[in-house]
């Protein structure tokens, strides 16, 4: 069997309705397999273990990207979302241009889908800022033949990329996020992204929420999927609508944007029975292919502190996206009989 094919074969399980975790896991070994035999390398070594740091967060080293296919619902939902995005978007125009910024060594999230379309349908840029990925991927696009395919290749930082007005894309892609948005570049990639395209430009992932959410006490992380938590309210979101509301006429200089802060009190009857204050992440990938919380190392709940037995006050939280060399969701919690 060819390359091509053995890449069909191996990612289609991704496609499938049914929710086969043996399967899955099956598939993505495969997937993984093949991509590290065409490679042919070791990352596991300083320069591919190696973050690269900068201003507005860290971009991971090749080592950690690689390794993000094996969080298998992550990888499947966001499969499963660009296809949706894809069928949507080439109903009504050909050729697709899909950017796809932060590829990691093997572009994982998009390579099922080259061999899937014709190269007439879909041209791609692919943006990685890691020169060794980007080294990485480069061998790959030529080991598996693609090189009459229409993929630009740029070793750039997406976060200051200058999308081309005259070859605009239709689909941007990017998944450089942790849970909680912290520390990676998900959020300054978008922000720089979204300022720069049109309104019917479709963002893979469409919408990340932060919430702020309690648990009961003795309820672990993994138990939390059994919905042993309360979620309060949602105080940070990622998407066009959010982030550049329609009704906003410029877009605004990247340097001066900063995001709404945002207050919540939750009151003291709502807390009884709880103990733990959370953040709580949740993805919509696109449409109804979302993660949900626990499905994923990205939808992972982080405790953010302890709530008080018999706490007689309210709790206040400020909250506020912040971009910086570390970022994150900053919040300052407060008692409200100590304000
Ligand atoms: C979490 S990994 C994901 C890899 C792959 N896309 C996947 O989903 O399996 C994120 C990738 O984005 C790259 N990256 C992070 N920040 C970037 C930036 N500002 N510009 C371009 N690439 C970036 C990292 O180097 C890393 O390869």
């Amino acid at each position: 069997m060819n390359l091509q094919k053995e890449i069909i074969n191996a990612t289609s399980e991704y496609f499938e309705n049914n929710l086969d975790f043996l399967k899955l896991s099956d598939a993505s070994k495969k997937y993984k397999d093949i991509l590290e035999q065409i490679s042919n390398q070791n990352m596991d070594i300083e320069k591919g273990r190696d973050d690269i740091h900068f201003d507005n967060g860290k971009a991971l080293g090749t080592f950690w990207a690689a390794l993000c296919l094996d969080d298998l619902l992550r990888t499947r939902q966001f499969i499963r979302g660009i296809d949706k995005a894809i069928k949507e978007k080439m109903s009504s125009q050909k050729p697709l241009h899909i950017l796809y910024a932060g590829t990691g060594p093997y572009a994982t999230l998009i390579l099922p889908f080259i061999f899937r379309y014709s190269k007439e349908d879909i041209k791609y840029t692919f943006l990685e800022i890691n020169p060794f990925s980007f080294q990485m991927l480069q061998k790959l696009i030529l080991k598996l033949g693609l090189e009459d395919y229409d993929i630009t290749i740029v070793n750039e930082d997406a976060t200051k990329y200058c999308i081309d007005s005259n070859n605009e894309p239709d689909i941007i892609i990017s998944e450089t996020m942790q849970n909680a948005l912290v520390k990676e570049q998900q959020v300054p990639i978008f922000l720089n992204l979204m300022n720069q395209v049109k309104n019917e430009v479709i963002f893979i992932p469409e919408k990340i929420e932060l919430s702020i959410g309690l648990n009961k006490a003795g309820v672990s992380i993994e138990e939390l999927k059994e919905k042993r938590f309360y979620k309060e309210k949602t105080v940070f979101e990622v998407s066009k609508e959010a982030i550049f509301p329609l009704n906003q006429v410029k877009k605004q200089a990247i340097e001066k944007f900063s995001f709404e802060k945002k207050q919540i009190v939750i009151d003291n009857e709502k807390l009884k029975g709880f103990n733990h204050l959370l953040m709580i992440t949740e993805v919509q990938v696109y449409k109804d292919e979302k993660i949900n919380i626990n499905d994923s190392g990205l939808t992972t709940p982080i405790f953010i502190k302890d709530i008080p037995e018999n706490l007689k006050s309210s709790i206040v939280i400020d909250t506020q996206y912040l971009i910086s060399s570390e970022p994150k969701l900053d919040y300052k919690i407060t008692f409200s009989d100590t304000l």
